[in-house]
């Protein structure tokens, strides 16, 4: 059979990086307002506060992505803005809040993609053990029938968590992201306790509307050996496991990786499976995201510099490359999406973020020429339509970010978005990168509907 496809394009941002109002209409606290509040987490001591406003006012937002003509916008809801505590009670003002973006989004012909997820757990549920307690999965689900009620009508296009590495990873062992933990039987248990309730928050979503779209989006990163002495093969194989086949063999086969046990130890896997069945995260799903950004070359290092991996380091970044050192390797991505493409030939594959963070500025003119993100639009995305002319089946991409937001450990920072944001006045102004997105939009959409075998 021939299927007529092409790429969809789109853009995302995050509910805690762009809403700001953390303590307005009934919005509960999250891990990220605790762990802001803490001296010495965010460059600069930045707060999520008030970042862009878009909880005020979605209007500056909502023009940005009508101005692009992307055809989808990716999103993420707060659970702790629809959801008031452990009663489950929903609170009206977030339900309202949404509805009105999704229903502005409709008006502009714009796809939402709904992402459940994206690292904001509220704080009562940290106060019972977060991702270490089985307990989260029960409440996550609660707030999936909750979402899908409330705005299955407007929402088809479903992502259950963001880079649950991260929200793992850096969240329970790097330190770098709330909760702010180090201890690795922890950051184990998180992950897999993850991978659980996006099976879980599936099967809920299905139960709600059996014609949605339901994926999750992972973050995979491209690594290399810095030599083939069996040392830095074995280093590398490692940062692998914990950095991808932990996320990505679970959920294609129900399975953990066959050296997990050997990287974390026994009874560090005993305990982050107690009470959870690994085998439950392998659902059926609709799609698979992937955000990539990272390529990486490994050495093996008795004491090495990963924050995450033992016994490996990671090699200096060649340029180019980002404002904080991340490789600009359009080849890594085409790597990484032919593998998933290789594991999984039938789930079609969403790039769910790619995106390049620098140190904008606006000049005296009143515009920011972002060079970089230039270069980089048109590097990945060549790279991107050739992996698909040679049958990876990638059938939507969403650059991060829409705006300039707030970037975590970075705070503002570091800019990764398509339009430039003036903080103190909340003013969008379109950046080079987003008019050369626009255009290579509305090149893609000129070009005739490729040919693809499928199925
Ligand atoms: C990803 C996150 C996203 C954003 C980008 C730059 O890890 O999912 O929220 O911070 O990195």
């Amino acid at each position: 059979m021939t299927a007529r496809e092409r790429i969809r394009w789109g853009s995302a941002t995050a509910a805690y990086q762009i809403e700001g109002a953390t303590d307005g209409d009934g919005r509960v606290a999250s891990i990220w307002d605790e762990f802001t509040a803490r001296p010495g987490t965010i460059a600069r001591g930045d707060t999520a506060a008030v970042a862009c406003r878009a909880y005020d006012d979605p209007e500056p937002m909502l023009a940005a992505i009508a101005w692009l003509g992307v055809e989808t916008y990716r999103l993420s809801i707060a659970w702790c803005r629809v959801i008031t505590g452990p009663e489950g009670d929903v609170n009206p003002a977030g339900v309202a809040y949404y509805r009105r973006v999704l229903g502005e989004l409709r008006v502009r012909g714009v796809k939402p993609v709904v992402t459940l997820y994206h690292w904001d757990l509220p704080q009562w549920l940290q106060d019972r053990g977060g991702w270490a307690d089985p307990g989260v999965i029960d409440a996550f689900v609660h707030f999936t029938e909750i979402a899908a009620r409330e705005f299955g009508d407007l929402v088809s296009d479903w992502i259950t968590i963001n880079e649950p590495f991260c929200a793992a990873f850096h969240g329970h062992l790097s330190g770098l992201h709330a909760p702010g933990i180090r201890h690795e039987p922890t950051a184990l248990r998180a992950a897999l306790m993850q991978l659980v309730a996006h099976g879980a928050a599936v099967r809920a979503l299905r139960a709600a509307d059996p014609e949605a779209r339901i994926g999750l989006a992972i973050n995979l990163s491209d690594l290399e050996a810095a030599s083939s002495s069996p040392e830095d093969v074995a280093a590398t194989r490692r940062a692998d496991l914990v950095e991808n086949r932990l996320f990505l063999e679970p959920i294609l086969t129900g399975r953990l990786p066959d050296d997990t046990a050997a990287h974390f130890g026994e009874p560090a896997l005993a305990a982050a499976l107690d009470g959870i069945d690994i085998a439950s995260a392998a659902v059926p799903i609709d799609f698979i995201g992937i955000n990539y950004y990272e390529h990486n070359v490994i050495r093996a290092a008795e004491h090495g510099n990963d924050p995450i991996v033992r016994g490996i380091e990671k090699l200096p970044v060649p340029e180019p490359r980002s404002a904080n050192g991340v490789a600009v390797r359009p080849d890594g991505f085409v790597r990484v999406l032919s593998r998933v493409s290789a594991l999984a030939p039938d789930l079609p594959i969403w790039v769910t973020e790619n995106g390049i963070g620098l140190w904008d500025y606006l000049s005296p003119d009143g515009r920011c020429n972002d060079v970089e993100r230039v270069a980089f639009i048109d590097r990945y995305l060549d790279a991107l339509e050739d992996a698909v002319e040679r049958g990876v089946r990638v059938e939507a991409y969403y650059f991060w970010s829409l705006m300039d937001n707030f970037e975590w450990s970075h705070g503002f920072q570091l800019r990764y978005g398509l339009f430039y944001t003036d903080y103190p006045s909340g003013h969008l102004t379109p950046k080079a990168s987003a008019e050369r997105y626009r255009e290579r939009i509305s090149r893609a959409a000129a070009s005739p509907v490729r040919e693809r075998q499928a199925g």
